[in-house]
């Protein structure tokens, strides 16, 4: 990558964030604000013990600011404060719960502002991932977009909550530190403000090393619960082949690589700690050593030398969480370029003054050609015209492409060439969501909802619908699909529930509620993709007939293996290798003799044999 391209991804990442951002901001400058305030009330703290020390317990002038002095004149000086030391501690008291309530006020309103960055983040992304794309999704794993929905959006939280104020807060605090110490002492101060860069700086140096570490990490934590994820969801298949073992070991496999990533980072991280820990002693000990012979000499008063020592103490604090949080900012910085991959993903757009026509004409496909990728056409110049509220039947081989027409006409992928018009119309120029209400599909592997069946059901249906025609709708579709037995088999009939940890549906169950659900749409175009492959014959040929008296009027598509299912099609057409090879009536393609007339010898020979 060029040094362009990674400015400009870095700017892409911060304009992420910066949206992400709105409607927190706010908490996490306030939380700031009220932070900044409490250091201020502990510096003035070692300021009273150092006076307590010079003035108090000794003779001196100790130093203290105009504003204190009128207080303690106006007490009756050092002497009356020698007499009532509870005055002191009584400030040192007050100053301390005003530090501590300070502190209270910041963690609100951080988390508050952690919690609103988080919630944002996931109604965006989501919103986002929403709208990308089908073959957007055909290219990412699950397992990696959930792993940047979830960790990656965590670390981003983190980065914001505790890293970024942190470095603000550290910053300002340290600033503030080395103010009061060269008010105290600014001969002494050249030793921290010497030694607090060369610190900083080793921390930096070495976040820039560990980037990639961090990276290789996260990139192997995706792999890892993409096989959890995986073995989830399968689960059925792993066990009908037995796979367990296999899957298990390597499950345990890539848990060993990561493991082992991870230890070789916080072998890193720790030799990073302890050479800190050296550094930081070292600042500590040179304070004391020259301090002491200031005081010694006489150039430096001994609560000067106290208060400065506490100071000294302060900043330890906000330097050490800066080399830590700036070598786990590192992380952060990797996470983000892990969302804005999402939410930079162009979002499935219509055209300008995208059409809405009615979608009651023809359907043709004119020289459609077309690929998943560029090398390898999978469809060759398809020319198909099917008239309105006809019925097209497609037969072909697995993999010839029956499908993917399917998901041309809905328009899942942009063609590279030819066009597919419906009435005449470019389906490109039309709204994508008025192309897909309007052309039902019954998907080859169906996917239902956990939730009702009635809820699924419904899903096909368009919101303003009163309730009535809701259930009379459903009613009807569960006819046609021949699911009013199953249903009735049922305790809680409609009410049941499907999907993960309801019910689970058989195979041909399942592949009605599909029906059902398209049916209920009432579409002007009907796909039914290989959906009556999991049914029996009979109920094959019930729910055909219902479609038909339900479908008039209606295009309708229906992809088959089953020369039965087809037959009675207006039009039939054999798809093989991506071309249309054979097309006409089941008589007309049974009398060509050729691929048609082959299978369904086969399939008769077959049905006899079972008879
Ligand atoms: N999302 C995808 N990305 C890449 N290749 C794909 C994708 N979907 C399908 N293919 C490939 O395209 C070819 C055609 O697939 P398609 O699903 O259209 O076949 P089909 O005719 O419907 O087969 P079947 O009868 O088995 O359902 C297959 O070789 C398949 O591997
Ligand atoms: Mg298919």
């Amino acid at each position: 990558m060029t040094k362009r391209q990674t400015k400009k991804q870095n700017q892409n990442s911060a304009a992420v964030l910066w949206r992400f951002l709105r409607g927190s901001k706010a908490y996490f400058i306030l939380g700031v604000t009220f932070a900044v305030i409490g250091s201020l009330f502990e510096l003035i703290i070692p300021r009273i013990t150092g006076y307590t020390v010079d003035s108090v317990i000794g003779q001196g002038d100790g130093k203290i600011s105009s504003f204190a002095a009128n207080i303690i004149n106006r007490l009756g000086g050092a002497e009356a404060l020698r007499d009532n030391l509870f005055v002191v501690a009584l400030a040192i008291a007050t100053l301390g719960l005003l530090a501590a309530l300070c502190k209270y006020l910041f963690r609100v309103s951080n988390a508050k502002g952690a919690e609103t960055l988080v919630k944002n983040m996931h109604n965006m992304i989501f919103a986002h991932i929403q709208s990308l794309p089908f073959s957007w999704h055909m290219k990412n794993r699950t397992g990696d977009i959930i792993q940047r929905c979830t960790s990656d959006t965590n670390t981003v939280k983190r980065f914001v909550a505790d890293q970024l104020t942190t470095v603000v807060r550290a910053t300002i605090r340290l600033g503030l530190s080395l103010a009061f110490m060269i008010s105290t002492n600014a001969k002494l101060s050249i030793i921290p403000i010497v030694i607090i860069p060369i610190i900083i700086g080793y921390s930096t140096y070495f976040h820039n090393r560990i980037a990639k570490h961090f990276l290789t990490c996260d990139e192997n934590e995706g792999i890892l619960s993409n096989i959890a994820q995986e073995n989830l969801t399968g689960v059925r298949v792993v066990r009908a082949f037995g796979r367990e073992n296999y899957e298990k070991e390597k499950f345990a496999t890539q848990n060993k690589k990561y493991t082992g990533l991870w230890i070789r980072l916080l072998k890193f991280l720790t030799a990073y700690w302890a050479s800190g820990d050296l550094v930081t002693g070292l600042l500590v000990m040179l304070v004391l050593v020259f301090g002491t012979k200031m005081c010694v000499a006489g150039s430096m008063t001994q609560g000067d030398l106290i208060a400065f020592i506490s100071y000294n103490a302060m900043i330890i604090w906000p330097v050490r969480m800066l080399g830590r949080v700036i070598s786990e900012m590192s992380k952060a910085g990797v996470s983000i370029k892990r969302i804005a991959y999402i939410i930079e993903s162009k979002e499935e757009k219509d055209p300008e003054n995208a059409l809405t026509p009615a979608m009651t004409g023809d359907v043709k496909f004119e020289k459609v050609s077309f690929g998943y990728d560029e090398e390898h056409e999978l469809l060759h110049e398809i020319d198909l015209t099917i008239k309105s509220g006809t019925t097209c039947g497609i037969l072909g081989t697995t993999g010839s492409g029956k499908s993917t027409l399917v998901h041309l006409l809905d328009r899942l992928y942009p063609l590279p060439s030819g066009r597919i018009t419906v009435g005449g119309m470019d389906i490109a120029e039309m709204k994508a969501s008025h192309l897909r209400k309007n052309i039902a599909v019954v998907l080859q592997e169906p996917f239902l909802f956990s939730g009702t069946i009635k809820e699924n059901i419904a899903m096909g249906l368009p919101d303003y619908l009163a309730e009535k025609e809701v259930d009379r709708r459903i009613e009807e579709a569960i006819d046609i699909a021949c699911l009013r037995e199953t249903i009735e088999s049922f305790d809680k009939g409609l009410e049941t529930f499907v999907g993960e940890r309801g019910v689970t549906l058989s195979g041909g169950q399942k592949q009605r509620l599909a029906i059902a659900r398209t049916v209920v749409q009432n579409a002007p175009i009907m796909v039914f993709d290989d959906s009556l492959s999991a049914v029996d014959t009979e109920t094959d040929a019930k729910i055909r007939n219902a479609l038909l008296k339900k479908m008039k009027g209606t295009t309708s598509i229906i992809i088959s293996h089953r020369i039965t299912t087809l037959m009675h099609a207006d039009q039939i057409v054999v798809l093989d290798h991506g071309r249309i090879a054979e097309s006409g009536k089941h008589e007309e393609l049974l009398k060509q003799n050729g691929l048609y007339a082959r299978i369904y010898a086969i399939q008769s020979m077959k049905e006899g044999e079972d008879a």
